[in-house]
């Protein structure tokens, strides 16, 4: 059994159904402790829902846990990440979380360290838990995958949330709309017009514009890029009836989502969130127990 979690384009449908199932579980009351196990949470980019979630998740699983503070740590000397993870190891930690701004810095892990690494996002590579607490908002709300029209929409080519989304959507027989800028627009995919296919969507997720990520600021007024490429009251009022707002967060509240629409009733924003404790807790019991001690 894999206890890695680096992408979801290396699990398979069971397994990740299987976290999907073990995640509502938790949510429904199952309890799963592990008051001997350690759990070592690096984060090397900011991030408050994910790093506060799986710090939620261990303490709802009794698990201790050790935060790494990079500035305050070997790295400011130029330790590299391999040795960092090894260090983790050697002194007794039993899995760790990784949020780096490189993309895939798990390869210098892989094969490499006997413990668990669980990844909290990789620069504009993946971001698997995010993209599984996106499902299991989306199977609460429809019961099911298959069939569901999605729109993504905006930073797409910055955005570790719609490269993990599109593939594991794809797989489970969603159909997947992009729209975004031709700036943040990748090449070999196709864009449509937000406003032609809006009326038919299921689900709408919005991203966030990576200011920190572009390296000139090409995008300099929200209002305008609200008007064509965001989520304002305008658009809501033309989605489906059955249909929901989502986004990662952090949202830039009057960019790619006007601030009136960000706790709307279509919003799932903050259920998003919620969810995230929990598929936090499917994974570290993904990672932890075929190694009960
Ligand atoms: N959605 C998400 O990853 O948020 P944070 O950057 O706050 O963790």
């Amino acid at each position: 059994m894999e206890r890695n979690l680096y992408s979801l384009k290396e699990i398979d449908t069971n397994d990740l159904i299987s976290i999907l199932n073990r995640a509502s579980a938790f949510k429904n009351g199952e309890i799963s402790h592990y008051p001997d196990r350690v759990v070592g949470n690096l984060f090397f980019e900011p991030s408050t829902r994910t790093q506060q979630s799986f710090i939620m998740a261990e303490k709802k699983m009794r698990i201790q846990n050790m935060d790494l503070y990079p500035e305050g740590s070997s790295l400011v000397k130029g330790e590299s990440l391999y040795d960092t993870v090894r260090t983790f190891e050697a002194i007794g930690v039993d899995a760790v979380v990784i949020r780096s701004k490189e993309d895939r810095y798990y390869e210098a892990l892989r094969g490499k360290v006997s413990i668990p690494v669980l990844n909290g996002g990789d620069g504009s590579g993946d971001h698997p838990t995010q993209s599984l607490l996106d499902l299991m908002t989306i199977k609460e709300e429809f019961g099911d995958f298959s069939g569901l029209k999605v729109l993504i929409a905006g930073d797409i080519s910055h955005s570790r949330v719609a490269h993990s989304n599109i593939h594991i959507m794809e797989r489970l027989g969603m159909k997947v709309h992009l729209a975004a800028p031709p700036m943040f627009q990748e090449k070999g995919r196709m864009y449509q017009d937000m406003d032609e296919i809006l009326p038919e969507m299921d689900i709408v997720m919005m991203l966030r514009v990576q200011h920190e990520r572009h390296e000139v600021r090409t995008v300099l007024d929200p209002l305008s890029y609200n008007r064509s490429y965001g989520m304002n009251t305008d658009r809501i009022e033309k989605m489906k009836s059955t249909a929901i707002l989502m986004h990662p967060a952090p949202v830039n509240r009057g960019w790619e989502v006007t601030d009136d629409v960000v706790e709307c009733g279509r919003s799932r924003i903050l259920c998003q969130m919620g969810n995230g404790v929990f598929v936090r807790m499917a994974v570290l019991e993904r990672a932890l127990r075929e190694s009960e001690k």
